[in-house]
């Protein structure tokens, strides 16, 4: 696209102009065209997960594994852009592949298919509510809720602090973004749910998440919800680079329809 637009765009300047005013139109028309592009992978829930793989391998150096950004790198929350005025699926293509002059964003000479991978994942991660019809159960939902989440979650009154409160969530995070969340919780890790595993002299493998640290001592939560400190001369190691302690729920733990129920259910905690 306008990778190759570039040297068309330089041709442009040396035609008369009113000929170059022609060519300006057509350029521009071709480029709201591509903007508006749909994606072809839109309705294959495996494009996203797909996408993030790719995502980790190739963008997560300057993006984040969560696509949320690194403050050490000036490289902005992509799931935070989709909030932008305009911002279209067929423009985050172009930017993938053409990359952002000037910055210091590349270009990506990957298939157009794998370009659309990565953007399914870039909108399954999307921070923004959620709209559409929550179709499922929510009495059944609740029951799932009960067996299978409550133990980490909260959504009224009653639940574990292990994960975040589930309240209002279907306000905060779009309903591909929430189907992630659960399928494939290493994909998108909450700011405040770093999760660590941490190993002393008198304990193996200490896994928890990382609730505050200073120079000297690190607090987690850990996987028994108890909230813990540690000197951090009392550590013989500390490893970050570990799993979400969201479990993984595949399909076969918790069916498609059962995960409509669980959101519908959210859906009503407001
Ligand atoms: C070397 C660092 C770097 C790498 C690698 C990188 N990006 Fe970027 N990306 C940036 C920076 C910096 C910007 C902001 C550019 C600007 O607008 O000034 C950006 C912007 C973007 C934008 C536009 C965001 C917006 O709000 O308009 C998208 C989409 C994007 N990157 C996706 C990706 C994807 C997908 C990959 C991997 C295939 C990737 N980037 C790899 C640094 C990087
Ligand atoms: C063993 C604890 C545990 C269980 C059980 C668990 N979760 Fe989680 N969950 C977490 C943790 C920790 C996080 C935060 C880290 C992350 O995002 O991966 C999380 C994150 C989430 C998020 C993302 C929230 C956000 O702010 O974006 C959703 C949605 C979610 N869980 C839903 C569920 C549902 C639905 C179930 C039941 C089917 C469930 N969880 C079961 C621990 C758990």
């Amino acid at each position: 696209m306008s990778t190759e637009l570039n040297p068309y765009q330089a041709r442009v300047s040396l035609l008369q102009p009113a000929l170059a005013f022609a060519a300006l139109a057509i350029f521009l028309i071709a480029s709201t065209a591509s903007a508006q592009q749909a994606n072809p992978l839109s309705s294959d829930p495996r494009a996203a997960r797909a996408g993030g793989v790719i995502f980790r391998a190739q963008c997560a150096t300057c993006h984040g594994a969560d696509a949320k950004g690194i403050s050490s790198i000036d490289a902005p929350d992509l799931t935070m852009m989709w909030t932008q005025q305009g911002m279209t699926e067929g423009r985050v293509f172009t930017r993938i592949q053409a990359g952002v002059p000037g910055s210091i964003m590349p270009s990506h000479d990957f298939p157009d298919t794998e370009i659309w991978m990565l953007v399914s994942y870039l909108r399954s991660v999307a921070v923004s509510g959620s709209t559409g019809e929550f179709t499922g159960n929510s009495e059944n939902g609740g029951r799932l809720f009960a067996a299978h989440c409550i133990e980490c979650h909260r959504a009224g009154s009653e639940g574990g602090s292990l994960g975040p409160n589930l309240v209002r969530i279907t306000q905060r995070r779009s309903q591909p973004a929430l189907r992630n969340s659960v399928r494939d919780p290493n994909s998108s890790i909450g700011r405040g749910y770093k999760p660590v595993v941490l190993s002393t002299a008198n304990a193996a493998a200490i896994s928890g998440i990382i609730k505050g640290e200073d120079a000297f001592s690190i607090q987690i939560l850990d996987s028994n919800q108890r909230l813990r400190s540690f000197a951090k001369s009392e550590l013989l190691s500390s490893d970050r680079d570990v799993d979400s302690l969201m479990p993984v729920f595949l399909e076969r733990q918790l069916s498609e329809s059962q995960l409509d129920d669980i959101l519908s259910f959210l859906h009503q905690q407001r």
